[in-house]
């Protein structure tokens, strides 16, 4: 039985009035065809208008870290309300900033905004303003947020790299600015030296920054080879570029010092965001080395935003660094655990029907591929892992990213237990569905 959610579908006719397209962004997952609104959460769960239960592996793309209704997070919060709130300096950035300073060790000084797009974008400016230079490579695959200069958008070729719209592009949609990103960026493949090499040699003195996930959580959870890391790091440093870590997803998330501890390398810039502050307030920080700060310090660059550093998001990071971090973050081990075990009971009975998955990146923001379906081997992958995702979203277990689990601290074997009891009805939905496919 699948869930039903005819209260939604009717709450979101209702809201579609109103709210465009009635949704809050144009990202699709497998699940989205359904507008489904929720009303409750405790923990993993939550519950829908209609009472369906699900299994919250979206956390609000990663946000999410504390799960629902973490009680020491809404009573910080709610101090917080009682005392200052709409101001501009107040009580609680000492604490905040050398917490951050402390777990990322590449990070002298910080400053705050809202959301991720926004401070790759200031993140991108500091290293303009500091190499005297003015173009960025990113990196094929890889998200960094809603602006039109560093969005889709695939190389012209294998030479020159620079990135052009493309029909398909799922993000190459109307109203994008002209020419922004030609003009600003290159965009190579990720993971191979080679062709890093020696872009770098022939373009390095317009190149002022290189922007990478460390850990490709937007696609797949692709992890780079050590060795890559490396070379990008060294590869930076000699050449005057600036080495800008986007650890937006993996930023307290894999780690409380982010990707870049678990790979023990030093950007110049990182970027957080989601995690940081629990979920339900945003909250995004440009943090990095003390001569690259110290350009907004001396007024070099400027940095605008009404919110920034408002005290609640503050206070929310604060909050959250403290729950993560208590008897030595071992709420990391625990979510590593649990999502392993999780993953590996959905490997194993996935086999059991026939589909061959694989499981990539750190248990705390893996996805699946799925690499071939047994009775049938002309279903392509991606029909594959859409089948599979929303089979799961009708059995009630949210992904995001179509196949991309995202833990949070208050996974328990319950947890696992009910994901375990819902496997069969997903993968016996997901047969039926397939087997009536026309490929
Ligand atoms: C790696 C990465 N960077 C930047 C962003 C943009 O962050 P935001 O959505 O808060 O603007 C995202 C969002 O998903 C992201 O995954």
């Amino acid at each position: 039985m699948t869930n039903v959610t005819k209260l939604s579908a009717e709450y979101n006719n209702k809201t579609s009035e109103y709210l465009a397209g009635g949704v809050h962004y144009n990202f699709r997952r497998s699940w989205d065809a359904t507008k489904v609104h929720f009303k409750d959460g405790k923990g993993t769960r939550v519950w829908d208008l209609d009472s369906n239960e699900y299994l919250d592996f979206f956390c609000k793309f990663g946000a999410n870290i504390l799960g629902h209704k973490n009680t020491e997070y809404i009573e910080a919060i709610k101090s917080a309300l009682d005392m200052i709130v709409a101001t501009n300096l107040s009580y609680i950035e000492y604490d905040l900033c050398k917490k951050i300073c402390e777990n990322f060790n590449s990070i002298d000084k910080v400053r705050f905004s809202l959301s991720g797009t926004e401070a790759v974008q200031n993140a991108l400016r500091l290293a303009r303003a500091y190499t005297g230079k003015s173009k960025f490579i990113r990196f094929i695959s890889h998200y960094h947020g809603n602006a039109d200069n560093i969005m889709g958008g695939k190389p012209v070729n294998d030479v020159d790299y620079y990135p052009i719209e493309y029909n398909g592009d799922p993000r190459g949609t109307y109203g994008r600015a002209t020419g922004i990103m030609e003009s600003q960026s290159y965009i190579l493949p990720w993971n191979n030296i080679d062709i890093l090499k020696a872009f770098v040699e022939t373009h390095k003195d317009q190149v002022a920054a290189i922007i990478t996930e460390p850990i490709c959580v937007n696609t797949k959870s692709m992890t780079p080879s050590p060795v890559y890391l490396d070379t990008l790091r060294s590869l930076c440093t000699q050449n005057n570029i600036v080495l800008i870590f986007d650890e937006v997803i993996t930023g307290f998330r894999v780690s409380l010092g982010g990707a870049q501890r678990l790979f023990g390398i030093k950007p110049d810039l990182t970027v957080l965001g989601k995690a940081i502050s629990g979920g339900a307030m945003p909250l995004s920080v440009i943090g990095g080395k003390r001569e690259i700060m110290d350009l907004y310090g001396t007024n070099k660059v400027t940095h605008g935003g009404t919110f920034n550093g408002y005290t609640l998001g503050l206070v929310a990071a604060n909050k959250t660094i403290d729950i993560l971090s208590r008897n030595n973050g071992e709420v990391y081990k625990h979510m590593e655990e649990h999502f392993s075990e999780l993953l590996a009971k959905f490997k194993e009975t996935a086999s059991n029907y026939g589909f061959s998955i694989d499981i990539h990146g750190h248990p705390t923001c893996s996805s699946f591929s799925c690499r071939k379906w047994e009775p049938n081997l002309h279903i392509p992958p991606d029909m594959l892992e859409t089948v599979l995702s929303r089979a799961m979203f009708d059995h009630g277990v949210l992904l995001s990213n179509t196949t991309t689990f995202y833990s949070n601290i208050a996974i328990c074997k319950d947890d696992i237990d009910l994901f375990c009891s819902r496997l069969d009805a997903i993968f016996e939905h997901s047969v039926n569905k397939l087997k009536n496919m026309k490929v």
